[in-house]
């Protein structure tokens, strides 16, 4: 047996507010602090392709031990969540779910495991190493202060519509979060816009003080003709008192030049990408 001290579950037996309450418990003490509640947590992973009958809870009794929760595309499954709860730490609980999780993706016929961990999570990444991962490329996200922008004729579109544009503009080779496949989760979500059908952008606009931009784009045929930066400034003018923000989950190599041109700069959490063929 796998954890002889510990009961196994299934994300499925458990009610939203439930996962959200392991996922509080076993993240006490991570890099960033957050508490999540069922609203919250269904807006998260539902969205990044959550299976609930491949994810697995571990308890101690009527108490969370470990919580693993698996996202799958395809012939690919994401970590998108792994923690151990503080008193179950250094007892090789950690090594043996993220095992477990990699063998039964290799039984369903999977071909790819692929996580994202910040780059300031030394013991998370040396588990993962430890388990054969490989870091595959830095993540990093980026923010611009709020400021008056330059309204443009921008046009609200369908997001479907421009989740369809970016597959047929942009790299397929996205990290989870700006998949194709990932953005059809969040559809309900998000905003679409587009600029004189030229250039292109997906944002949510949740109650705070940030804007997330999800994907932003120009057509292959149209680029380095101002098009971007132009609807860039026509977000900023269309939420002047609102930080714009990535999530941090733009490689590297990334456009990071028209970011930091337009004003943007590097938040200071970084991830990365980590894979393991199966
Ligand atoms: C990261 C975490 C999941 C590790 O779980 P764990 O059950 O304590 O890990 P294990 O005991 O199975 O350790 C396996 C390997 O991971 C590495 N590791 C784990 N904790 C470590 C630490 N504190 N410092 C350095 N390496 C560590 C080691 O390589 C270890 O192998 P070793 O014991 O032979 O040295 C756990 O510390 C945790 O839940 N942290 C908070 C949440 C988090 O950071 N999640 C990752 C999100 S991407």
């Amino acid at each position: 047996m796998t954890f002889p001290e510990l009961s196994e579950h299934r994300a499925i037996e458990f009610t939203p507010a439930q996962l959200a309450d392991a996922m509080n418990v076993c993240f006490e003490g991570y890099v960033m602090t957050f508490t999540l509640d069922a609203a919250a947590f269904e807006r998260r992973f539902r969205s990044e392709g959550l299976d609930t009958i491949s994810s697995v809870i571990l308890k101690s009794g009527d108490a969370f031990a470990a919580i693993c929760l698996i996202a799958r595309q395809g012939w690919t499954s994401r970590v998108a969540a792994m923690a151990i709860a503080p008193s179950f730490r250094r007892q090789g609980v950690g090594q043996r779910l993220m095992n477990k999780v990699i063998d039964e993706a290799r039984s369903r016929g999977d071909k790819h495991m692929v996580l994202e961990v910040i780059e300031q999570n030394p013991p998370a990444i040396a588990l993962y190493e430890g388990v054969g991962m490989c870091k595959t490329r830095r993540l990093a996200g980026y923010r611009r202060e709020p400021s008056v922008g330059l309204a443009a004729d921008l046009v609200r579109i369908d997001p479907s519509a421009v989740i369809r544009a970016q597959a047929a503009e942009c790299p397929s080779d996205l990290p989870w979060d700006f998949k194709a496949e990932t953005l059809t989760l969040k559809v309900g979500f998000l905003k679409g816009f587009s600029l004189g059908d030229e250039a292109f952008a997906l944002i949510s606009d949740p109650p705070g003080q940030r804007v997330i931009i999800w994907t932003l784009f120009t057509r292959k045929g149209s680029r380095r003709s101002g098009h971007g930066r132009k609807l860039v400034e026509a977000l900023a003018a269309l939420y002047p008192d609102r930080a714009l923000v990535t999530s941090v989950t733009l490689p590297d190599d990334y456009c990071p030049e028209f970011l930091t041109a337009l004003g943007f700069a590097e938040v200071s959490i970084s991830q990365f990408e980590m894979a393991l063929e199966l």
